[in-house]
């Protein structure tokens, strides 16, 4: 494990991600579909009722509760993460289902399987990473022939206001996780958090020791050199060019730091 993963690593074991509030299935299914699953899915033109019998590598499932979702439609799925505390929510979550899910403590950057899957998910863990591009490339290879890779990433117009306010807490509240978090709830929220959930969220978004930011361009461009071709994206944008960069000056007005793209794999 290299320094950066060691150091992401003691901020999610510490506030395993994101740690939803899943009481009933309808949270895990119809919950979390309205709030995240459908549009994911949507970039790589997929539906719930597409993904039973298909093997699905969540990479960097966090707390686990997309690779429940998988699950519960049936898919067979392999979860992957670094961090144990978040995987022991996972495998929680899993039991309280009755959801068959593979999890494994892994580096992402080390994960070597010779599974190969028709759908590859790395949502939020990549620009946590030394090597962004490389671990794309890593999980590219693990996708099928006509198989889809979807991955989220923070965005670098989007999350530049954002990257300012971490400058300022960084030099407010130097870089030991706690005082950083201190420093969030006292002078950002100017109140208690409310709820463990709230407080990973909190604490991935301003506390995290390392994250790296990219351009839909970007990601076409690896989307190219590992034979993807683009299949869609939240928030919708262009394929590339003018049109994409215009959309991401939007985002950088709304303040929306997080996009997701889908590609197919030749
Ligand atoms: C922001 S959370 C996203 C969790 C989940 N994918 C989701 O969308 O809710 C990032 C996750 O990536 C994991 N992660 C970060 N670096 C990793 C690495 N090198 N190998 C495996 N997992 C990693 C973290 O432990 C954390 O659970």
């Amino acid at each position: 494990m290299d320094k950066i993963a060691l150091s992401v690593n003691r901020l999610y074991e510490k506030f395993p991600y994101p740690s939803l509030p899943i009481r009933t299935e309808h949270d895990l299914i119809s919950k979390l579909h309205a709030n995240i699953m459908g549009k994911i899915l949507a970039t790589a033109g997929l539906e719930p009722d597409l993904l039973s019998g298909k093997e699905i590598l969540d990479a960097g499932c966090g707390t686990g509760e997309k690779a429940c979702y998988f699950s519960y439609y049936d898919a067979h799925v392999t979860a992957i993460d670094l961090c144990r505390s978040s995987l022991q929510k996972a495998m929680g979550l899993a039991e309280r289902f009755h959801l068959q899910v593979e999890f494994g403590h892994c580096d992402l950057a080390e994960f070597r399987t010779e599974k190969r899957f028709d759908h590859v998910f790395c949502l939020g863990a990549l620009h946590h990473t030394r090597y962004p591009y490389k671990n794309f490339a890593a999980l590219a290879d693990l996708c099928k022939p006509g198989g889809t890779i979807t991955v989220g990433l923070y965005n670098k117009y989007g999350r530049l206001a954002h990257r300012v306010t971490r400058m300022w807490i960084g030099l407010r509240a130097g870089s030991d996780i706690d005082k950083r978090l201190e420093y969030v709830e006292k002078s950002i929220y100017r109140r208690k958090l409310r709820s463990v959930h709230e407080t990973a969220y909190v604490a991935d978004k301003y506390v995290n020791p390392h994250e790296s930011y990219h351009s839909v361009g970007e990601v076409l461009g690896w989307f190219e050199k590992n034979g993807i071709a683009y299949i869609g994206a939240h928030p919708q944008v262009g394929e590339g060019g003018f049109s994409a960069f215009l959309t991401q000056l939007r985002w950088m007005v709304k303040g929306s730091g997080f996009f997701i793209v889908s590609g197919r794999k030749n």
